[in-house]
């Protein structure tokens, strides 16, 4: 017997970081990519089917996920979100039956919050048991539902799981010209790391570009 392989999207890994690697400052602003940039990313993002960031980035930005200044299908806005914490007053809830959205949760989510949301015009998405969102099927379940290519928006705590689990294809990363600090601020991948450089994720770098102010270089993950 035949058995057919159902392969997962592709995904981009986009962020606009300091030169010393922050993706928001200890307070949480994370409003660096200069106009030129955002143009860039908005440009991304209608090239896309899907675009995904994890609960932490959605509970600080209230973020859009829409695209501006380009025409073309709006892609689906994925959060990450394993216990169904997404706040009904959050504008991806409240736009939800204009522009398509997913939420993956894990099965210790409340049935009824689920409900709530569906009704709001929100998928919900159960991939696994937790404690966290199982990325592997999640992005497979997209596939199956059509969505071939994702820009990842974060924050670092999802961009270390996708990186880790081999998720990750490709990496667009603007460097705004400033050094933030903070040992506590968001850096653009968080989680345990790796132990030695060597095991660190391989990149490829595939070209370099100048957006006002902001150094944009783009890798290609190597496995
Ligand atoms: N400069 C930029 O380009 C940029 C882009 C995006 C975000 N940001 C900033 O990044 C900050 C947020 O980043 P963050 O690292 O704190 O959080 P995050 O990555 O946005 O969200 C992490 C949360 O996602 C949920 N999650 C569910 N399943 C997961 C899985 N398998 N792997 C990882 N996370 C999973 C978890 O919450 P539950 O356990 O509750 O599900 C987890 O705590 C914000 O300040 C935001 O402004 C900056």
């Amino acid at each position: 017997m035949r058995v057919t392989k159902i392969s997962r999207p592709l995904v981009i890994l986009n962020a606009a970081t300091s030169l010393d690697g922050k993706i928001a400052t200890f307070t949480g602003d994370s409003r660096m990519s200069s106009p030129a940039d955002m143009r860039r990313v908005h440009r991304l993002r209608a090239s896309v089917d899907a675009i995904m960031v994890g609960l932490r980035t959605l509970l600080i930005d209230d973020p859009k996920l829409t695209v501006k200044f380009f025409k073309g299908d709006t892609p689906y806005r994925i959060i990450v979100d394993s216990k169904a914490r997404t706040p009904l007053s959050s504008y991806v809830v409240r736009t939800a039956k204009n522009a398509p959205t997913i939420i993956a949760v894990t099965s210790s989510a409340s049935e009824r919050r689920i409900r709530t949301l569906r009704k709001k015009g929100v998928t919900v998405l159960v991939c696994g048991r937790g404690p966290l969102v199982s990325l592997n099927l999640l992005l497979r379940r997209l596939r199956t539902i059509g969505i071939r290519k994702i820009l990842l928006e974060g924050g670092g705590t999802l961009n270390w799981s996708m990186l880790s689990s081999g998720l990750v294809d490709e990496i667009s990363i603007a460097i705004t010209p400033r050094i933030i600090g903070g040992a506590g601020a968001i850096s653009l991948v968080e989680g345990k790391g790796s132990a030695i450089v060597k095991d660190g994720i391989m990149l490829k770098l595939l070209n370099v570009g100048k957006y006002g102010p902001d150094l944009v270089v783009r890798y290609k993950v190597v496995r």
